[in-house]
């Protein structure tokens, strides 16, 4: 998604832009540009394509000044070029934008009836001529840029400099985060706390519709009526330091094998392995529980499966109601929620636009917010009732990962105490299951070692058009994670199933050329799931099962099979996540395609 980073500097402020750009590159992005005053003059280089080639533009021709703004763009209207990469600038003004601008057709017309003329595709365009037609009647920049978003509808950050003002700075957000970085002499403007922790740690929040004016070091901040706001200045956690691959060929490497850690660092901060029971969780989580009517799960992508997992656990630990839908349906169904209803939303970065606005909507319909979130200073987890955090440290691929287990490991914890809470788990029970994920990080790493068998294989499914998952109860979830993992990066078509729909259909679809991978821990699933296994073999499916010794020596002669621990059935998916991973990612080496940043997609959706 896009990435915004202004700076009034004391010093030439372009080397610092594009540092603060390239720690936004997780975001995912296909053009990029920055602007300065010079000598009172706006500049800027724009360049589609990744931060090298604006880094090539910028060695051509460089950009001096102490004021200026970067961006970096997932295209939504317009194709990635040049002309469309921000920022977009008239004679006055220098706007970088992220988001939607919903009602850019009309003001466009507006201001074209006026003798603006657009240069670019974009919605984001109209900003700066509505700034520059407000200045134009004489208002101060940083009245017209008020005035201007006023008129703005949609989700959106943005931010602008002008010409002849030297370090002025405005910013807004509506919609989409962002931050302002203090420090004694300069101030930052960035779409997190992230891009700005090389230049300082004291980061303030914008609420939505603020509107920050930042003049040399200055910084004021106005609320959506127009009325000063005093808002907190935090200090944040964000590391100052690159975030590098630590020997891997690929951050999703990397991610992948951080896992025992991370899943361990999360599962510490829920369970106390001295009973073992589920130690920590939000205030006001565990009444909030018992009296629940219902739960509501909502998410979407890697994140709605995790909750899709979850919702297996809630009915079988806790007994409780529960209904799930990805954000953007449920926010646009105008959804029947229960008196004492419970609303859980799961999100790795917590800016997902859908999964934002079904939880401003549940908690509107009185519903109790709960959020499983990984950035602990998102929108989600500021917004949400009570959050539930996951210890996964920054995750910079764009396909998830690490950051799934670790919300399985947190609604796995939670699952526990819902059932301990609403009566239907023993303090026995509680013990027998906390201790078994207390198991998971040990399991995982063991798993981890076959990591090269598990190369060859993917290397054969790589050669695949088709590819089709299967399995039941908490393993379909993980049938449709596969499949998502594997379209996402090798760009492979692939699908997952409930083993026991294939029959309803997509059994049509089997020949010798489609692999199935069958994912059948030996549960009580195992003899159902092998059953449909058969069916497939019968109509000359190529089949990769995943499952445990036992499982696989059952099962009999198959394609090629990977053996993953033997473990209480209530951890595995943790555990069956992880060949998912391995093969998404040996399938697209093997493709050659760019595994961390895949075409088309970005790490934090924020549009919707
Ligand atoms: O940040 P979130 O967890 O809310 O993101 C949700 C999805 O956009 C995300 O999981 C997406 O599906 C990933 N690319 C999957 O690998």
């Amino acid at each position: 998604m896009c990435g915004i980073i202004g700076i009034v500097g004391q010093s030439n402020v372009a080397d610092r832009l594009v540092d603060g750009l390239k720690r936004m590159e997780y975001r995912g992005y296909d053009s990029a540009g920055i602007a300065t005053l010079e000598d009172g003059e706006i500049s800027r280089r724009r360049s589609p394509g990744k931060l090298n080639k604006l880094g090539a533009v910028l060695e051509q021709k460089p950009l001096h000044g102490h004021t200026g703004i970067g961006h970096t763009r997932w295209a939504t209207h317009g194709a990635p070029t040049e002309c469309n990469a921000h920022p977009h600038a008239t004679a006055r003004v220098a706007i970088v934008h992220n988001g939607i601008i919903e009602n850019f057709r009309e003001l466009k017309s507006e201001l074209e009836a006026k003798g603006h003329s657009f240069e670019s595709e974009t919605d984001s365009e109209v900003a700066a001529h509505l700034v520059t037609d407000l200045m134009g009647q004489g208002l101060a920049p940083d009245e017209a840029a008020k005035q201007a978003v006023a008129r703005l509808t949609g989700a959106y950050s943005i931010a602008m400099i002008f010409k002849d003002h030297e370090g002025l700075l405005v910013g807004a957000r509506k919609g989409a985060p962002l931050a302002v970085g203090h420090a004694d002499t300069e101030a930052y403007i960035g779409s997190d706390a992230f891009a700005l922790a090389p230049f300082t740690n004291r980061v303030t929040y914008l609420e939505e519709g603020d509107v920050v004016v930042i003049r040399g070091p200055q910084v004021s901040i106005f609320d959506a009526a127009g009325r000063p706001a005093n808002r907190e200045i935090k200090i944040t956690t964000a590391s100052a330091a690159l975030v590098d691959k630590a020997g891997h060929s690929h951050f999703m490497a990397k991610e992948i094998h951080e896992q025992p850690e991370v899943v361990g660092h999360t599962l510490a901060h829920y369970l106390d392995p001295a009973g073992p029971v589920v130690r920590r969780l939000g205030v006001g989580l565990r009444p909030a529980l018992a009296k629940a009517s219902r739960l509501t799960i909502s998410a979407c992508g890697t994140a709605f499966y995790a909750g899709m997992v979850g919702k297996y656990w809630f009915e079988k630990l806790g007994r409780i109601a529960v209904e799930i839908d990805v954000a953007s349906e449920l926010r646009y169904r105008d959804p029947v929620y229960p008196d004492h209803g419970v609303a859980l939303f799961v999100s790795q970065s917590g800016e997902t636009a859908d999964t934002l606005a079904a939880l401003r909507d549940a908690k509107a319909k009185g519903q109790t917010t709960i959020a499983v979130v990984n950035v602990a200073e998102s929108s989600i987890a500021r917004e949400a009732d009570i959050v539930l955090p996951t210890y996964a440290g920054p995750e910079i691929g764009v396909a998830s990962t690490k950051a799934f287990t670790c919300q399985l490991a947190a609604l796995a914890s939670f699952a526990i105490a819902a059932g301990v809470a609403r009566g239907h788990l023993s303090a026995e029970d509680e013990k027998k299951l906390c201790a078994s994920l207390l198991e998971t990080p040990r399991h995982i790493a063991e798993f981890l070692k076959q990591e090269p068998a598990i190369k060859l294989v993917a290397e054969e499914i790589a050669k695949a058009r088709d590819v089709l998952y299967m399995g039941r109860g908490p393993s379909y979830p993980l049938a449709l994670e596969g499949a998502l993992k594997l379209k996402e990066i090798s760009y492979i078509h692939a699908e997952g199933y409930a083993a026991g729909e294939m029959k309803h259909g997509p059994i049509a679809l089997i020949d010798e050329a489609v692999p199935i991978i069958v994912i059948a821990p030996h549960d009580h699933h195992f003899e159902k799931t092998i059953s449909n296994m058969q069916e497939v073999m019968a109509r000359g499916g190529k089949v990769l099962l995943i499952s445990d010794r036992e499982g696989i020596e059952k099962a009999g002669k198959v394609w090629a099979s990977i053996e993953v621990p033997t473990t209480n059935a209530f951890i595995t998916p943790l555990l069956y996540a992880i060949p998912v991973q391995l093969l998404a990612y040996y399938a697209a080496i093997a493709k050659g395609t760019d595994v961390d940043q895949p075409r088309n997609l970005a790490k934090s959706v924020t549009v919707e």
